[in-house]
């Protein structure tokens, strides 16, 4: 197949590539560093895309903003892709506040400029996007919660399994990053109902693993492990740091994306995320962080919860799972940890040396 990966530098970018390579299918990557432009030198892609060409045989890459709609309308007027997965995005709910404009233009109108461009070239391609349980705003937050030592918990038994694909959308708060992302996200879905387009769209929980570039803004367990090996402070915002996150490593997202592509079903929008199996407590990421990294993580306590932030978001994936028998999770918890420890000591090691 020939592939087109968006945000290809980026966490499941960087996977998908790597992955789809492996399998001996044409990649082209499409990722002009803007996590940089986002959150500063912390969030430069580069290493990954070097690490990238290192690792792969066939991958091409082209640093195109998905924003330049002529540059988009080109690539795939030349390339006839039959898979795209679109992974490049403003990924932080609290940085859009700040960039308001830029985040729209990346978040919803590069998607269109994406989706529109498949319609005219490639109809026929299958066409996954990455959306985000953002698009859910605090929904999720009316669900009755009991309070743990350690972590908040849904406190009947019927929410157990976490939040399905049937909570509403609109009238809750999302952060300007989730609206703009709800956008593409139904942007997405309608050329995949109005059209017949072979779409999927993917509302992830926390998606992670040594891919990416943490910083304080995204990518909360990469981020965390970088501060208890690197040194610094940790801040925890709200909640007693009891808010809970289900976690997912890029490995299988990727794996969800490839059983999709195999047997696309056009418009479907799905959790994903590593379930109640993967979830874990702020509080209880700091305590495993330390003992994974033997170091101890400084941290201070912010009373001021994240505006629209969840307090426990656990991803029921029944409706994945269902349509897609094959997929499971690989990576638990203590294996994507002990993976993002390994790589952050590579990388501090290897910045040294440089
Ligand atoms: N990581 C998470 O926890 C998480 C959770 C839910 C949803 N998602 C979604 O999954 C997708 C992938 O997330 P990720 O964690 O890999 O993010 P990431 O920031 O690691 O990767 C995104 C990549 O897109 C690139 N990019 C940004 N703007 C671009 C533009 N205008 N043109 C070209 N490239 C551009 C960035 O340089 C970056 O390398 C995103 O859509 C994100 O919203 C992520």
């Amino acid at each position: 197949m020939r592939i087109l990966v968006t945000g290809s530098s980026g966490l499941i970018g960087s996977e998908a590539a790597l992955y789809f390579d492996a399998q001996g299918h044409e990649v082209f990557g499409v990722d002009n560093n803007m996590r940089r432009v986002f959150f500063g030198p912390a969030g430069d892609t580069l290493w990954n895309l070097e690490r990238l060409k290192a690792a792969t045989e066939r991958f091409r890459h082209a640093a195109i903003d998905i924003r330049d709609r002529a540059a988009i309308e080109e690539l795939f007027a030349t390339e006839r892709f039959e898979l795209i997965v679109h992974c490049a995005a403003q990924p932080s709910h609290d940085k859009a506040r700040d960039i308001p404009v830029l985040d729209f233009e990346v978040n919803a109108l590069g998607t269109l400029n994406l989706l529109e461009a498949t319609r005219q070239h490639s109809p026929e391609a299958v066409f996954v996007f990455m959306s985000t349980n953002k698009v859910y705003g605090d929904a999720p937050n009316e669900i009755p919660l009991r309070e743990l030592e350690t972590r908040y918990d849904y406190a009947r038994t019927e929410d157990f399994a976490g939040v399905d694909e049937t909570c509403r959308i609109d009238r809750t708060m999302h952060s300007l990053f989730g609206a703009s992302k709800a956008a593409a996200d139904l942007m997405a879905q309608e050329y995949g109902r109005y059209f017949s387009m072979n779409i999927g769209v993917f509302r992830g929980g926390c998606l992670t693993g040594p891919l990416h570039s943490g910083v304080e803004l995204h990518g909360f367990l990469s981020y965390l492990v970088k501060v208890a090996l690197n040194g610094g402070r940790y801040t925890v915002f709200g909640y007693k740091g009891k808010q809970v996150r289900d976690n997912i490593h890029s490995y299988d997202v990727v794996r969800a994306i490839e059983e999709f592509a195999a047997n696309p079903r056009p418009g479907e929008v799905y959790n994903l995320g590593g379930g109640r199996q993967n979830s874990i407590s702020v509080l209880e990421a700091i305590t495993r962080s330390q003992e994974l990294s033997g170091r101890k993580l400084h941290w201070a306590y912010n009373d001021q919860a994240r505006k629209g932030d969840h307090i426990c978001y656990i991803s029921d994936t029944s409706k994945f799972r269902r349509h897609y028998p094959r997929w499971e999770i690989t990576r638990s918890l203590d294996a994507i940890l002990e993976e993002i420890v390994a790589s952050s000591r590579i990388q501090a090691v290897n910045s040294v040396a440089r």
